[in-house]
This record gives structure tokens, C-alpha cells and sequence, in this order.
């Protein structure tokens, strides 16, 4: 299906040394586009020098919370590649406790985990979309797709209050931001996906017993990998998706159509 490539376009990804943002990266560079690739991590080099022999693929260290590093990180992909067709907007952390661990309950949750998410999740968020929206605006196309999460659709205990609460608010700027790039040819759509196994997701060093939990609240009784984001990523980059803005797409293995898992993981009134 012609619609679907993405061959010749200029795509940034932010977040992109590791995890999600690197495997949309990889794929994009597969499908033949001009990929730059940004990361608070120097490692975004390597990320970028595996990706050599597709075609041009740039490496640039940006921290998303940095207004003027964001600035000088999207005139550099115009200044390289003179346009901007995609962005995928993916940069996130969490590592705060979530409200069933010692420190993540409200009561108790420093001020400083708080922000140090919100600053990355939502405010560098805001930088980049900025910019890019700029860009694409003036140019009348262009497609940005924000990396949210299943935390942002629901309640969920076992992940951090800023965590849930950055996720919830980038929907709402997707939407507005939707609302208002519509006219000018440019779609903004979020991408929400469930347990995936990555720095931030990964079974990592949890005990047994709650990564076994993650996958049984995943009717498909598995934790996602990135390579099952990459169709839905595509899919919103390209013309296929010509007619999709405002939206927020799930890739969870089921995980938001089962609610029972509140009631599964809250301690009951007893239970401390
Ligand atoms: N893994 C999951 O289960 C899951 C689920 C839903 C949503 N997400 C979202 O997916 C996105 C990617 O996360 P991931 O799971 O691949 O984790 P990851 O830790 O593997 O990758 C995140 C990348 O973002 C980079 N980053 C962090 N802070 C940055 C900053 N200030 N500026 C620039 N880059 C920065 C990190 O260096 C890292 O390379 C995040 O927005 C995350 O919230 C992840």
C-alpha cells in the first residue's frame, strides 16, 4: 500500500538511544526516511551508528527539558535535512515509587520526584511539540505522534502519581494541539502503550511475583516488546493515516479492556 511508506521523510524521534523510541527509529530507517535520533544519553551515537547502511541516520544529544537545547536540536534537523515530516515525541521517565511502595504514597511522595517527572513527561513534551508544531505549521504538514501510556487512560496503583498524572495531561495536549494544527495540515496523535519491556517498563530488578502480576493483567499474558509498537508508529506517521488527528491509539495486549485489576492489586482496608 503506497500510503504507508514513509521512504524520503524526515523523521525525528526524541528518546530514542533505547527502549521504544529507538526500535521507531530502527523501523522508520528500515522503511527508508531520514531518521535523526535525540537522547539525553550519549549512547544515542551508537544508537544512531547501528543504523548506518539504511540510509541517513543522525545523532543528536538533546535534554527535552532544556527549551533552548530543544531550539537548537530542531534547527539542526532543518539545517541537515531542510523539513521535518514526522515527529515522534517519545522522550519519558518514571522511577518514582508507585503508591504500594515506601515513599510513592501521596502523603508521602517528595516534591522532587514529582517535578523531575513532570519535567520530562510533560513539560519537555511541551518544548518539543512547540517547535516541532512550528516547524510543520509553516511547512502545512506533518504528522507528530506522542508516546502516552495506558497509566494516562486510568488509575493505576502500581505506577507513580507523577507518572500517571504526566501521561493523563499529554493526552489533553495532543488533543488541544490537534485541535488547533488541523487547518494547517498537521495531525498530532498519541500513542498509548500497555507493559512493555524496556528501561523504564522491563521486568527488570521487580520480584518475580509482580512481574508475573504485570502479566496477568495483560489478557494476552505477555509483556509488550517495542517491535509491537512499530506497525501502529508507522501506521500514524504515514499518509494512511491521513484523516486520524486528536486520537489516542492502545497497543496493550488487552490491558485497558480488563478493569478487574484494580481490585487484584489494591490492598484491601486491612492489609496496611
Ligand atoms: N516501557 C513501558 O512499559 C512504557 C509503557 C507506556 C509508555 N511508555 C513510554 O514510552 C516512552 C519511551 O520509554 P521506554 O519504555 O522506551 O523507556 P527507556 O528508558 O528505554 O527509553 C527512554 C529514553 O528517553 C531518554 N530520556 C530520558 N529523559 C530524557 C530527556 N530529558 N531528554 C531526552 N531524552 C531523555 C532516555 O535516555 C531513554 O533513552 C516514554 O515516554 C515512556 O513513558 C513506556
Amino acid at each position: 500500500m503506497d500510503t504507508l511508506r514513509i521512504d524520503g521523510r524526515v523523521v525525528l524521534v526524541t528518546g530514542a538511544a533505547a527502549g521504544i523510541g529507538h526500535e521507531i527509529a530502527r523501523a522508520c530507517a528500515a522503511e527508508g526516511a531520514v531518521v535523526h535520533l535525540a537522547d539525553v544519553a550519549d549512547t544515542v551515537h551508537e544508537a544512531a551508528a547501528g543504523m548506518t547502511g539504511l540510509r541517513a541516520a543522525v545523532a543528536h544529544v538533546c535534554d527535552v527539558t532544556d527549551p533552548e537545547a530543544v531550539r537548537r536540536l530542531v534547527d539542526d534537523v532543518i539545517a541537515a535535512s531542510g523539513r521535518l515530516d514526522v515527529a515522534y515525541l517519545n522522550a519519558g521517565v518514571n522511577g518514582v515509587p508507585s503508591p504500594l511502595q515506601p515513599g510513592g504514597a501521596i502523603d508521602d511522595l517528595p516534591f522532587a520526584d514529582w517535578r523531575r517527572v513532570l519535567d520530562v513527561n510533560l513539560d519537555g513534551l511541551f518544548h518539543c511539540l512547540q517547535r516541532c508544531a512550528g516547524v510543520m505549521k509553516a511547512q502545512r504538514s506533518g504528522s507528530i505522534v506522542v508516546t502516552a501510556s495506558t497509566a494516562g487512560l486510568r488509575a493505576e496503583p502500581r505506577v507513580s502519581y507523577p507518572y500517571v498524572v504526566s501521561k493523563a495531561a499529554v493526552l489533553g495536549l495532543v488533543r488541544q494541539a490537534a485541535l488547533e494544527l488541523a487547518r494547517f495540515g498537521v495531525r498530532v496523535n498519541a500513542l498509548a502503550p500497555g507493559p512493555v519491556v524496556t528501561g523504564i517498563g522491563g521486568p527488570g530488578p521487580r520480584p518475580a511475583a509482580a512481574v508475573a502480576a504485570w502479566e496477568d493483567s495483560v489478557p494476552m499474558r505477555r509483556w509488550g516488546t517495542p517491535a509491537d509498537l512499530t506497525g501502529l508508529a508507522l501506521l500514524l506517521a504515514s499518509d494512511a493515516s491521513g484523516w486520524m488527528t486528536g486520537g489516542t491509539y492502545v497497543a496493550d495486549g488487552g490491558a485497558t479492556a480488563l478493569t478487574q485489576v484494580l481490585s487484584d492489586t489494591l490492598p484491601g482496608p486491612d492489609e496496611g
